[in-house]
């Protein structure tokens, strides 16, 4: 089972003094979902917005919202996202029971994924393959854009594509965190069919060459 690539650009990496514009402007460049970062300080470190800014995201948004919660209790905020998201994706090493989590987003009607950070097994979340929509592998330290590509992260990459189709399951394989034409390239061939991109997207000239870039359309 493979999907249609999707470039979900992250709004982490927007200009938020302008958001509404720079929301109309990525999705008129191609975006197929935007990724939406919110951060607790606890999980990673760093802070980033929460449910009013993602809320006020998707005032302006006409493409899916793919909510990438990095932090600790999930399960006591993910309901906050549940009106707009049309994914909410878990981190493996939240301080929760993540197959309740999981089963509870989906319960919801929202699609679910799970993910993990560059320093875990890919093991841990080989528990969780079976229930979810979307495995996302963290492709940086979560926390800041802008950082660069760990090439070694495509592992997990080709390791999520053998046992999806192992098992004849199908979930869509993520990354995020430093993409941009090369790396996306290298983690459309180890399996990766949506790619999260904030800085090499929303610095760009051209947003929408810089998307296609990506794609590989160009
Ligand atoms: C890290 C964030 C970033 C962001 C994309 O926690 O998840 O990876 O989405 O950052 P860039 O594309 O700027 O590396
Ligand atoms: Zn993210």
């Amino acid at each position: 089972m493979t999907h249609p690539t999707i470039i979900a650009p992250s709004v982490l990496a927007a200009d938020w003094g302008r958001l509404h514009e720079q929301v109309r402007a990525v999705q008129d460049a191609g975006a197929d979902w935007l990724h939406l970062d919110v951060m607790d300080g606890h999980l990673v470190e760093n802070i980033s917005f929460g449910p009013a800014f993602c809320d006020c995201v998707a005032k302006a948004a006409k493409v899916p919202l793919d909510v990438h919660l990095m932090i600790t209790r999930p399960d006591t905020f993910w309901q906050r996202f549940a009106k707009f998201a049309k994914m909410i994706t878990i981190h493996v090493e939240a301080a929760c029971d993540v197959a309740a989590t999981l089963r509870a987003i989906r319960g919801a009607g929202i699609q679910c994924g799970i993910t993990l950070k560059p320093g875990t097994p890919f093991s841990l979340i080989e528990p969780f393959l079976g229930d979810v929509d979307l495995v996302l592998v963290m492709t940086v330290e979560p926390g800041f854009g802008g950082q660069p590509f760990i090439p070694e992260m495509l592992e997990k990459v080709r390791a999520a594509r053998e046992i999806r189709s192992a098992r004849g399951l199908a979930y869509r394989i993520e990354v995020d965190g430093g993409i941009n034409a090369a790396t996306g390239k290298s983690s459309i061939e180890a399996g990766a069919d949506t790619l999260v991109a904030g800085t090499s997207v929303f610095a760009a000239p051209d947003m929408a060459a810089a998307i296609r870039a990506i794609r590989g359309a160009e």
